[in-house]
């Protein structure tokens, strides 16, 4: 165990910098034997920092110092001090040249931040604090700096890339080649990146607003060059998107993306060079899924996006960073939802949002989403900060609407551009643009927990009044016991006995958006001429969790009527929870389990019903997962949970079977594979369908789930039967389904990352033994976090069944391996550790056992620091 614990950071300690950043001059020597990085920071005194010279701090990490020099003179070593995290440098002038020469070693640099090496191919991830492991240097978001960037390398590396534009290039004595780029946008060194490697590229170009050319580029290894069509295409898709919504053009000359195998996260918005997990960047219809397909167009315009909400417009600190991570997701999922099916992209969000971040605001690790304090800020890259931060802009979107946002938005552009600011920022340019209060509404930013609201009703014929009646609460988190009341946009209509929407005002509205402000409230409607029913929280207009007594009945009629089809989803959803909930009441007092045929009713006529987008009817017909119940159930029963959903499963599959034979020769057509929504919609009811049927293990459906997969033109196809042979087929069969799969596409990195993950997450076949034999897999590889994430994440977090198992040997497994991976790469460790963490919410003995794990990775040695924070936090 650590002795020393780790810092905690305070946002109250936050203070300027003392020294300014103008100018940073970088000089790389790209070696095997070492990398020599030389720096010239041209520094200034911060006027608004104070008075007199402080000793300049700069971060360092992990480096080796050759020289230091001010202003051309080396400075002697009696004038500054190095420690594990930096450089102190003592100082007699306001204005300087600061010259450092420091050596750092990409080739063991297994934590992926910082310079490391990748396939043969030097890269960079500098967010949050990376560039402190390539030099010493003030790395925070409030140093805002102009780069220039000379990379020097042998001709083995003829591709050298960095942030902005190209100004030289040429030849060295010695044979080795370099390339000098210039960024002309100041700032900061977390938006810094390098890239060398013998890289293929696919070009082409898009013509902005106002007229200008700019080059677009994306690379890759030369054996994925026929896989970067479709990001292009989503690249451009999201670069006019941005100019017509929020008025926003793209500033430099040249846009680059490069592909990673190697990589912590999803993708980095560096400037100009946009660096990517190859994962959410590569796809040909051969190779990937619809589901990859999508992710693929959301991330390169997440990263796009960034250019201005996160670049032009950045972090003033890290307790900011949902400034720039909650805005951009709402920016890339209304981007997406223009591109698809908003309904469904909704239903997506929101199902991930219940599930993980739900748990998450529940969890020891729940946070504000502008959080006061963190140990490792890496911890903090969350789906709190992403996802919420993200439902909170929507919030804003909601009660000022369209028009007023975009004056909002546009305020603060402008306002802020070339700036690092604070989410109170945003939220000023909200208000000033205009002429609204959000002072309530700030409290979103700082109280962690996911509110609740009960509702009830109330109808008086005789004077035509109706009311709801609101009282919200938000359960304790850490360091926060009471909670303020919230400003909550709560979006309704009435629905009247024929399911028509009632108008609600004078205007004739159907739909209104009510602003709950107090614990308890009641909103009246006047003129209302028989009892209705009301359609709560439309589009799931906030991040809460919505308590009204809806009988079954009610969910059926709103299932039939409601005309809001997120609504529609949720009203099946919630249907599909209480029948879940009483099977589970059945197992546990070991009775008879009997599916409620209002269930049963409902999904017939959902799957019969030609006239539902086929992937909201696909939605609909997935039962809430496992993790879902779990989420929302006070004390967790995996066995009871397991049971119930096994035998709804089973008992749909048999009762449905007709309708799911029809459902799968309606959406089966043999036209050429496209990305598109129609398409993928029918793709996915399609393969709902042959899913369902195969529940019911029948050698017919089999042979179906066998035919499409021998047959397939596609990999959402081929990859959708093959985890139904996985998971329903005899041994035989998924065996050699399985070979046979690997066989074709072994030398494809993103397929085989597909076949661990699908064999990992099997209920059915993911056992612990085959986890473990995955990993000894040659293509398995602990220092690659997709590979982990596959197979370990898999099994962990999308095997529900299996990794519960009642020997508590599935959480010992987690354990080993986070303890294994955290020696090389401290960051995924820490999230791989997840699961864990919840172990107050299960049941006596899994609960016991799940604690045994995570306290065994406490006691297993020296813990990094991203580690020690999020297991001594749970431990608590
Ligand atoms: N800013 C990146 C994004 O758009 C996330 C990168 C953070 N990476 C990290 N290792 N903490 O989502
Ligand atoms: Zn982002």
């Amino acid at each position: 165990m650590k002795d020393a614990q780790p810092r905690t950071i305070y946002l109250k300690d936050y203070r300027v910098p003392d020294y300014l950043v103008d100018q940073t001059r970088l000089h790389f020597e790209l070696q095997p034997s070492g990398t020599l990085v030389r720096s010239e920071l041209h520094i200034r005194r911060n006027p608004a920092a104070g008075e007199g010279l402080p000793p300049l701090a700069l971060d360092g990490v992990e480096l080796e110092l050759l020289s230091v020099a001010i202003d051309g003179r080396e400075v002697d070593d009696q004038q500054f001090r190095v420690s594990p995290e930096g450089l102190s440098i003592d100082v007699d002038r306001p204005e300087f040249v600061l010259e450092i020469a420091n050596r750092i070693h990409p080739q063991d640099n297994t934590s992926l931040e910082g310079l490391y090496l990748s396939n043969g191919m030097y890269c960079t991830q500098c967010e949050a604090e990376g560039f402190r492991k390539i030099t010493y240097y003030p790395d925070r978001p409030d140093v805002m700096s102009r780069f220039t960037t000379t990379i020097v390398a042998s001709r083995d590396y003829p591709v050298l890339l960095s942030n902005g534009n190209e100004i030289d290039r040429g030849d060295m004595e010695d044979g080795r080649h370099f390339v000098t780029w210039e960024d002309p946008f100041a700032k900061p060194a977390y938006l810094f990146a390098l890239v060398a490697g013998d890289l293929e590229h696919v070009e082409d170009s898009f013509t902005t607003a106002s007229g200008r050319e700019v080059k677009l580029q994306i690379f890759t290894e030369a054996r994925n060059i026929g896989k970067c069509d479709h990001a292009m295409r989503s690249l451009k898709k999201a670069m006019r998107w941005d100019e017509e919504v929020y008025g926003r053009e793209y500033d430099l000359d040249i846009f680059m993306i490069v592909a990673v195998d190697h990589f912590n996260m999803g993708a980095m918005e560096n400037k100009g060079l946009n660096i990517f997990n190859s994962a959410c960047v590569l796809a040909s219809p051969e190779t990937a899924t619809d589901t990859a397909f999508q992710r693929i167009e959301a991330i390169v315009a997440h990263e796009y996006f960034h250019n201005w909400s996160g670049n032009r417009v950045t972090c003033r600190d890290w307790f900011q960073l949902s400034l720039k991570e909650g805005f951009t997701v709402f920016r890339d999922a209304e981007f997406s939802a223009d591109m698809n099916s908003r309904a469904v992209k909704r239903i997506e969000d929101v199902s991930m949002l219940r599930t993980a971040q739900f748990a998450e605001d529940a969890g020891p690790m729940a946070h504000p989403v502008r959080p006061d304090s963190y140990m490792e800020i890496s911890n903090f890259y969350t789906l709190t900060i992403y996802e919420k931060g993200a439902e909170v802009v929507r919030m804003i979107h909601t009660l000022l609407g369209e028009e007023a946002f975009r004056r909002g938005s546009d305020l603060y552009f402008e306002r802020h551009d070339g700036q690092a600011v604070t989410c109170e920022d945003f939220v000023k340019a909200m208000e000033d643009a205009n002429g609204v209060d959000l002072s309530q509404f700030r409290r979103w930013y700082s109280q962690a927990g996911t509110p609740v609201l009960d509702i009830s009703d109330d109808f008086d014929a005789a004077s035509g009044e109706y009311s709801l009646t609101v009282r919200q609460s938000c359960p304790p988190s850490p360091g926060q016991v009471e909670k303020e009341p919230f400003h909550i946009p709560l979006k309704i209509a009435l629905l009247d006995s024929a399911g028509k929407n009632l108008p609600l005002d004078t205007s004739g509205a159907t739909e209104q958006v009510l602003e709950v402000t107090e614990a308890e409230q009641t909103f009246r409607f006047e003129g209302v001429s028989e009892k209705p029913l009301p359609s709560i929280s439309r589009g799931f207009s906030s991040p809460v969790k919505v308590r009204y007594g809806y009988s079954k009945e009610q969910l059926l009629f709103l299932m039939r009527f409601e005309s809001d089809d997120f609504n529609r989803w949720d009203a099946c959803q919630r249907l599909a929870f209480m029948a879940m909930e009483a099977l589970q009441q059945d197992y546990r007092a070991g009775r008879d389990m009997r599916l409620s045929p209002e269930l049963l009713s409902a999904y017939r006529s959902v799957l019969q019903n030609r006239e539902l987008d086929p992937s909201l009817v696909a939605e609909m017909l997935s039962l809430p997962t496992a993790q879902v119940l779990a989420e929302q159930t006070d004390e967790i029963d995996a066995e009871a949970i397991v049971a119930a959903r096994n035998f709804a499963e089973a008992e749909l599959a048999r009762e449905l079977e007709e309708d799911l034979l029809a459902g799968y020769h309606a959406f089966s057509n043999d036209r050429p594979y496209r990305p598109e929504a129609g398409d993928i919609a029918e793709r996915r009811l399609k393969n709902t369908c042959l899913a369902y049927l195969c529940v019911t293990e029948k050698p017919e459906y089999l042979d179906l789930a066998q035919a499409q997969f021998d047959s397939a033109g596609n990999m959402t196809d081929s990859a959708a039967a093959l985890a139904t042979l996985v998971d329903r087929g005899s041994d035989e069969q998924a065996e050699s389904a399985l070979q046979e799969f690997y066989r074709c596409w072994h030398a494809d990195t993103q397929v085989v990352e597909l076949w661990f993950a699908l064999q990992a997450s099997s209920s059915q076949r993911g056992s612990l033994d085959r986890v473990r034999a995955l990993m000894q897999h040659p293509a398995f590889e602990l220092k690659n976090p997709n590979k982990v994430r596959s197979v370990i994440g898999g099994f962990a977090n999308r095997n529900f069944t299996q990794f519960h198992r009642a020997d508590g040997k599935g959480f010992e497994f987690l354990a080993e391996q986070v303890v294994a991976l955290d020696r090389l790469n401290p960051q995924v460790a820490a999230r791989l550790v997840t699961p864990l963490t919840r172990w107050k919410r299960y049941r006596a003995e899994l609960s016991e056992k799940m604690h045994a794990a995570l306290q065994m990775v406490m006691e297993s040695g020296e813990l990094s620091r991203d580690l020690y924070e999020v297991v001594s936090k749970s431990l608590v």
